[in-house]
């Protein structure tokens, strides 16, 4: 153990029941950077991420797909670990639920649940949802028998099953919650779940199910498989050799520091995980923190809607480090919030390359002219910008490890980026360009410029270092440009201090840190990529439709939801082809009250002299948004034909109707 102690950090365990999505790297970017930061202050970090890959779900999606839900899931894994390679994700370990370390001891902690008389059987008759792999009561469900985590159709089941006594020990843990105020984190979570659930009574769980055989077997009652929230939540004691011949791991790192989890995840990890550990006698985990939601503009990201942002392609095209800089800095850690292309493209051109690209850029190129590429030495004296620069580089470490504390991403970065900043306002405040041309003949004027040429450089080793659990590959970048080769001055105790950059280094100027970007060209950029993938999935399929074609939306939606949208028929009085777009054209329409522009994927199927004149029918309150760069402020309803090509889309007409313009479809 180091002088520091111990650190353990884990990420739920992710379904393998597809590819993940940018949520999911959320989390997963944001324990790896605590585990980075941890690692650099000296404590001894075991950061734990895996999958969780039994249940009904998993069984029914590799039938599905025709596979053996073992192959199934083997596939899924190899892809998630490769993206968490590209994300630069440095886990201690991956766990799996169907690995044996993990079955063997699933099935003894049931054992023992059973044997001490926490678990017995019963008759299990209720609503379960499947998607979210959980129970519910009639009263917590949503109008039309939906579940009120994900608003999917719930199932009635009816089973034989063992139980946990969830109620022997509700007390003692809502004690433990009113006790430890840190347990439940950011502090809103912990009332929703206590008035939500603890508070109402807790019910006694079911953990086993009978209806499907792809789990771990009850080990006394081999048809029946084990929860898998019961199989799942132990992966975090599993993992660490708990109940194994080598239990040294968990001797070391238990109890937790903290579970990141998602909000809708926190009640597992709140409620059910902790009265599994009361049950053993094991000590609770430090924290529970349940983040927000990164939500898309019109609503969640979920793999059933499709929309889903792939962090590989992101990653492929603007670099891992700005895609985890994005994650990291946008949005603060306990709240919801929008992921937009436009703002992970501002964020890059303004904090990436304007900020910090430009410093870098600056400063080396300026020590390249004046100094021929060495560093200079800096001058003893030093002047009230120089002070003022130094106490902030120093300061500002110490703030972020505060804030880092307190899982305060984004304000750890906002503080790093003052620091950037007042160090781009050195410049202009000292003017090294004009020290420069009256340096020739002035040696005074020399050492000035050498100081500030050094506290420029010094200023941006400090930077690096800080930014290093946010963003690993920069700092390099930054290191090779500063011509920084002894490590020593890279440590995090040398950020405490001023002056550790040796003088004599020789820069080396390269290309800069961040590029300049188009938003108008990069969004465009990504609707080809996603129109790419589309045309794969497409090109897949054979002739005809298929069974998913056919396939309904697995999602109701209540009439309040549809309600929501203004349909209206509107007349089409222009088109015109979108440049660059074959599939785009923009139109001008008609709505009786006002005139609109909106650009509609239907150039396959109509010419613009086919369709001037026509009536169809338009949602009128979507955002206005812009596809390709055009304007559009609404959408046009058509249909893709399931049977031909699916980009030969057929609009809605209601040209042989009598009827005005504007009408509302209600
Ligand atoms: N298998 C369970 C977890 C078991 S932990 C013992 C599960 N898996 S999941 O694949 O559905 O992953 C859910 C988690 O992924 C969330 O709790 C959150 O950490 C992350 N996210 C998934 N979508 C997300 C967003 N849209 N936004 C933020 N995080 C998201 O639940």
């Amino acid at each position: 153990m180091t002088e520091k102690g111990t650190f353990y950090i884990s990420t739920p365990i992710y379904y393998p029941s597809g590819k993940l999505h940018i949520g999911h790297s959320y989390t997963t970017v944001a324990a790896d950077c605590m585990a980075r930061f941890k690692r650099m202050m000296g404590y001894d970090v075991m950061f734990l991420t895996g999958t969780d890959e039994h249940g009904q779900k998993i069984e029914r999606r590799a039938k599905d797909d025709g596979k053996e839900p073992q192959e199934f899931v083997d596939e899924i894994v190899d892809w998630i670990k490769d993206l968490w390679g590209v994300l630069d994700i440095e886990y201690d370990d991956f766990i799996r639920t169907t690995q044996e370390r993990h079955k063997k001891i699933v099935q003894k902690i049931f054992q023992k649940f059973y044997e001490q008389g926490d678990v017995y059987k019963d008759k299990y008759e209720g609503w379960y949802c499947t998607p979210c792999e959980s129970f519910w009561l009639e009263r917590q469900l949503e109008t039309g028998n939906v579940c009120p985590d994900c608003s999917r159709p719930v199932e009635w089941v009816k089973e034989e099953s063992y139980f946990f006594k969830m109620s022997k020990y509700a007390d003692r843990l809502l004690e433990h919650i009113e006790k430890n105020p840190d347990f439940i984190q950011p502090p809103e979570r912990k009332n929703e779940m206590v008035n939500n659930f603890l508070k109402p009574g807790l019910q006694d769980l079911c953990v086993s199910r009978t209806t499907f055989k792809w789990g771990i077997p009850v080990p006394m009652d081999p048809d029946h498989v084990i929860y898998v929230w019961l199989d799942a939540l132990t992966n975090y004691i599993t993992a660490l050799g708990y109940l194994s011949e080598d239990d040294s791991r968990f001797e070391k790192y238990w109890p937790c520091n903290v579970h990141l989890v998602g909000k809708e995840i926190v009640r597992f990890h709140t409620i059910y995980w902790p009265i599994f550990l009361m049950a053993f006698g094991l000590p609770l985990p430090k924290q529970v923190f349940g983040h927000g939601w990164l939500l898309l503009e019109d609503g969640k990201i979920s793999k059933s809607k499709g929309n889903v942002i792939d962090p590989k392609v992101l990653s492929e095209k603007y670099g891992s480090d700005a895609v985890r800089f994005y994650l990291l800095r946008e949005i603060p850690f306990g709240s919801d919030g929008v992921f937009t292309p436009e703002s992970l493209i501002e964020r890059m051109n303004y904090d990436l390359a304007n900020d910090l690209g430009n410093l870098l850029n600056r400063t080396v190129a300026m020590v390249d002219k004046y100094f021929d590429g060495e560093i200079p030495e800096p001058d003893k004296s030093a002047e009230e910008v120089d002070e003022d620069l130094r106490s902030l580089a120093i300061k500002t470490p110490e703030e972020m490890v505060g804030y880092m504390n307190d899982l305060k991403f984004s304000d750890a970065l906002e503080h790093l980026w003052k620091l950037i900043r007042r160090t781009n306002k050195y410049i202009d405040e000292t003017r090294p360009w004009i020290l420069g041309k009256e340096c020739k003949d002035d040696e005074n004027k020399k050492n000035r410029l050498g100081t500030v040429l050094y506290n420029l450089s010094e200023s941006l080793r400090i930077i690096s270092i800080m930014l290093w659990p946010f963003m690993p590959k920069t700092p390099g970048e930054i290191w090779e440009q500063l011509g920084i080769e002894d490590e020593n001055i890279l440590k995090f105790d040398s950020v405490k201090e001023w002056g550790h950059l040796k003088p004599g280094q020789k820069v080396k100027k390269d290309k800069p840190l961040f590029p300049r970007l188009e938003i108008e060209e990069e969004l465009e950029k990504l609707s080809e990529k996603e129109d790419q993938s589309e045309k794969t999935n497409k090109d897949a399929k054979t002739e005809g439709p298929s069974h998913a074609d056919y396939a309904l939306k697995d999602e109701t939606v209540k009439i309040d939801d549809f309600a929501k949208l203004d349909i209206r028929v509107a007349e089409i009085i222009n088109a015109e082809p979108v440049k660059g777009a074959d599939k785009l054209l923009k139109l001008e329409v008609d709505l009786g009250f006002e005139k609109r522009q909106v650009v509609a994927g239907i150039a396959k199927k109509y010419s613009p002299q086919d369709i001037v004149g026509k009536k169809t029918l338009m949602i009128v309150n979507l955002k206005p948004t812009k596809i390709k760069g055009v304007k559009s402020e609404g959408m046009i309803l058509a249909a893709s034909d399931i049977k031909g090509d699916k980009d030969e889309v057929v609009l809605t007409s209601l040209d042989d109707v009598d009827i005005t313009k504007g009408s509302k479809v209600e």
